[in-house]
């Protein structure tokens, strides 16, 4: 693979040469947000959705923004364009900066903007035709899960679990109702046709994926339900699945081992991924 071409604070570097302080605050106290969003036919999706919760994530943080969203807009913009990427990711994290190491916020922060590109393919992909397994993990993150940082551990050591157990990935679970997945939004749908997926609040993140794929239901008369659901509900759910700018509608086909459904990915789950692809690439 040719070496990417990486954006460090204004600098647009291969690869190899592009670093960041080991007393950046992102890399000693995970003081860092960031977004992730897809990149289809060369166009990223849904971008400024995602740029507005970037600005939400730093004013939580109260941390300062490295330059407009605009800038930022025109930086990704380039990065895509250097990459010649078609189809993936383009990941962008903002951290409070280097300082002295201190856990009280420094005094004048300069903040640090770093992104780079991932390809992958998302649009097709075998475990979106065959759906994933899932397991289920206890919810162990902190509790402001709707702000978007770089404290990942947790949800590395559950997905982590979940491979080591033979499976694709895990869900959460508080207090016997699924949160969300490791790095997405889950939702079932019941025997009646209905979308269950949890309410917003400071409980998970507030998916752009979730947001544009409720907003099709809502257009189309598809039932939606915002409440928590358990993990016995899971289980006698006709169809269950998850949504991520990575991975867009994707099918979950078992939890624990119990099958969901017929164990196939189901028709509105189906219909659902079709009907985001086409808006995607309009
Ligand atoms: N993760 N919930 C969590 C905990 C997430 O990390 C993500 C996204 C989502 C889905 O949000 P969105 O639809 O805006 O991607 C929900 C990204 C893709 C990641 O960390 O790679």
């Amino acid at each position: 693979m040719m070496s990417r071409t990486v954006y460090v604070n204004g600098e647009y570097l291969p690869e190899e040469d592009a670093k960041i302080s080991v007393f950046d605050r992102g890399f000693l106290f995970a003081d860092a947000v960031y977004e992730v969003a897809s990149i289809l036919g060369g166009k990223l999706i849904d971008n400024k959705a995602h740029l507005i919760r970037l600005q939400r994530s730093l004013d939580e943080l109260e941390m300062p923004a490295p330059c407009t969203l605009e800038e930022i807009e025109a930086i990704q913009l380039e990065m895509v364009s250097l990459n010649n990427i078609e189809e993936g990711l383009l990941y962008l994290q903002v951290t409070r900066g280097a300082a002295d190491r201190d856990f009280a916020y420094p005094k004048n922060p300069v903040p640090s903007l770093v992104m780079f590109t991932q390809e992958k393919k998302i649009a097709q992909s075998a475990a979106a035709d065959n759906g994933i397994s899932v397991i289920t993990q206890p919810d162990l993150r902190w509790d402001r899960r709707d702000i978007k940082t770089t404290q990942l551990l947790y949800p590395s050591m559950a997905k982590h679990e979940a491979k080591k157990q033979g499976a694709d990935d895990a869900w959460l679970v508080e207090d016997d109702f699924i949160t969300e997945g490791t790095s997405n939004n889950a939702y079932i749908v019941t025997q009646d046709g209905t979308i269950v997926t949890r309410q917003l609040s400071t409980e998970i993140l507030h998916g752009i994926t979730r947001k544009a794929v409720l907003n099709l239901c809502a257009e189309r008369q598809i039932k939606i339900e915002e409440r928590k659901f358990t993990v016995e509900e899971v289980k006698n759910a006709k169809e269950a699945f998850f949504t991520s700018a990575s991975a867009f509608v994707m099918p979950v086909v078992s939890i624990d081992g119990a099958t969901i459904g017929d164990g196939k990915p189901g028709e509105l789950t189906k219909r659902l991924r079709e009907l985001y692809l086409e808006e995607a690439v309009k």
